[in-house]
This record gives C-alpha cells, sequence and structure tokens, in this order.
C-alpha cells in the first residue's frame, strides 16, 4: 500500500481535491487515497501532530484558516510559501523533514500557459485586481515571470499598498481600476467578485488592449462575466479552474514523484 495524502481545513465544503487526487491515483495505479480532515481551530495542534507522526501519509493540503498556522510545524519552508506567507501543501520527506510548500502560484501560472502555449509577461504592465491571499500567490508568480510593472488594485487602499510595498509593485486605487488597463499585457480577477453569491466585478473594459489576456480565478461560474465581457471584445481568456487543478498536480508530483495530467476528463468531474 502506497501512503495517503489529504486536505486538512475547517470547515471543508464540498473540496474537489479528493476527486482530483483520488483520480490520477487510480491513473498511476498508486494503491492510495486522498482524504478529508477537517480539524476545529481547538484541535489543530493535536491533530497536525498525529497526521505528522503517521507513517501512512505522504503528506497533506492546507486550506483555510491554516495556511499560516501550518508554518509553525514545518522543518522547511520553500522559497515560495516564504513569499506568499502560505502553505498550501505540506510534504513529510523520506527523512522525516516535514516541507512546506506553496503550489498556487505554479498552478495559477501553469493555467495560463496551458491555454495560451508561449504567453509571457516577460517586461510587461500587468493588472491585478485583489490583495487578498490568491493575489499575493499570483503576484509572487508575475514578479518571478519578469513582468516590469504591476499594478495591485484592491476595494481597501491600505491593504493593496501594504502587498505593493512587500512585492516592490505598484498600488492603484479602486476609483482607478478602468484607468489602470491602458498598458496591461494580462488582467487577472484574484477577488472573489463575481463568484456564485458574491457582488458582480463591475470594472470598465474599454481602455483595455485587444490582445491582452484575461483571467479570472474564480471558477463559479465558469466562464464568469469578467470573462464574457472580455471575449465579447475580442481578448483571449482564461478560465479559473485550471489553477486549483495546476496547483493539485504539482502536489501530486510532491507525494508521488510523478507529474499527473491535466486532462479533459478530470476537468469535467472536477466542474460537475
Ligand atoms: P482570498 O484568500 O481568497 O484571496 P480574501 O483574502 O478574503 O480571500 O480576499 C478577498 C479579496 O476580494 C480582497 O482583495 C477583497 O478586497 P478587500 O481587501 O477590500 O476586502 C476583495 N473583495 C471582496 N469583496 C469585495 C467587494 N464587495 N468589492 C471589492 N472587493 C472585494
Amino acid at each position: 500500500m502506497a501512503k495517503n495524502a489529504a486536505v486538512i481545513g475547517y470547515p471543508i465544503l464540498h473540496s474537489k481535491s479528493p476527486l482530483i487526487h483520488n483520480y490520477w491515483m487510480t491513473q498511476h495505479h498508486i494503491d492510495a487515497s486522498y482524504g478529508v480532515a477537517e480539524i476545529q481551530p481547538d484541535h489543530f495542534a493535536d491533530e497536525v501532530r498525529a497526521l505528522l507522526g503517521d507513517d501512512g501519509l505522504a503528506g497533506f493540503n492546507v486550506t483555510a484558516p491554516y495556511k499560516q498556522d501550518i508554518m509553525a510545524f514545518c522543518d522547511e519552508i520553500d522559497v515560495s510559501a516564504q513569499q506568499i506567507k502560505a502553505v498550501n501543501t505540506v510534504i513529510k520527506s523520506p527523512t522525516g523533514k516535514i516541507i512546506g510548500a506553496n503550489t498556487d502560484a505554479y498552478g495559477f501560472w501553469q493555467n495560463i500557459q496551458a491555454s495560451s502555449p508561449g504567453f509571457s509577461v516577460n517586461g510587461a504592465t500587468v493588472c491585478v485586481l485583489g490583495a487578498g491571499g490568491a493575489a499575493r500567490a499570483v503576484v509572487y508568480a508575475l514578479k518571478q515571470q519578469g513582468a516590469a510593472e504591476i499594478l495591485i488594485v484592491n476595494r481597501t487602499f491600505e491593504t493593496a499598498q501594504k502587498l505593493a510595498n512587500e512585492f516592490g509593485v505598484k498600488a492603484v486605487s479602486w476609483a482607478e481600476r478602468g484607468r489602470m488597463l491602458a498598458k496591461c499585457k494580462l488582467l487577472v480577477n484574484a477577488t472573489s467578485l463575481g463568484m456564485q453569491g458574491k457582488p458582480a466585478l463591475d470594472i470598465d473594459l474599454a481602455a483595455l488592449p485587444r490582445d491582452a489576456v484575461v483571467n479570472d480565478i474564480v471558477y463559479a461560474p465558469l466562464q464568469t462575466e469578467l470573462l464574457q465581457n472580455a471575449a465579447n471584445r475580442g481578448n483571449k481568456t482564461v478560465q479559473g479552474i485550471g489553477m486549483l487543478l495546476y496547483q493539485a498536480q504539482r502536489a501530486f508530483e510532491y507525494w508521488y514523484s510523478v507529474l499527473p495530467e491535466v486532462d479533459a476528463i478530470i476537468t469535467k468531474r472536477v466542474l460537475k
């Protein structure tokens, strides 16, 4: 029997991760399973210690609200997790070391690459809407990819300013969100706006160059209003579901040393 994996969080509602990882385990004939561990905040330390001491576990994913709390339990934290200040994947190395990693930035960029092979932001101006946890991973990835100018726009300007200072990029006020698009090569929505049950994302795309790529990290609905508006005016668009799949791809590779494929079947199943 191979080692298992899991996701920890609280609450964990309708996580897609078991579906994704169990599919890949079957595909790669790995005799293991991926489970869900909902851990109440009072029990966090004890339950994490138990998981870390479990020899049958290869590692686990970490979701809200524990992406920061888990760091205290790691022997090593990889550079991306350090910079993003969040661990979403824990790997138990064969030597017993507990490694905290972040695969969200990889997932974000791999998703863009998969739908736009060869697309580059090297030397370009890019715009990010939002300054929360998801935006941190996006900004980190865009810096890694050599973007020359990263504009962060957020409803709460102070939060944008703080993130911008940390990464040495520029914060823009929410009122300027339409005007900032003039030189933009890639626009990313990293807010929760446009998600089912959340308010709409109100942004005027008139200034956005027609050859810019537009990506939404929201994937419910799959085709957000932002993506539809962008497509209607001729912009290339990238849906958000791939970020979820590709962050999982990298985690799976860390645990099982094989890079599983993000294929049409798993994409379809995740969307059901
Ligand atoms: P995540 O970790 O998923 O990024 P988050 O940290 O709660 O979630 O961040 C949510 C983002 O959506 C933030 O940038 C938030 O803006 P604020 O910093 O001003 O809160 C943004 N957001 C949420 N609701 C919003 C709304 N009604 N209008 C504008 N921005 C909103």
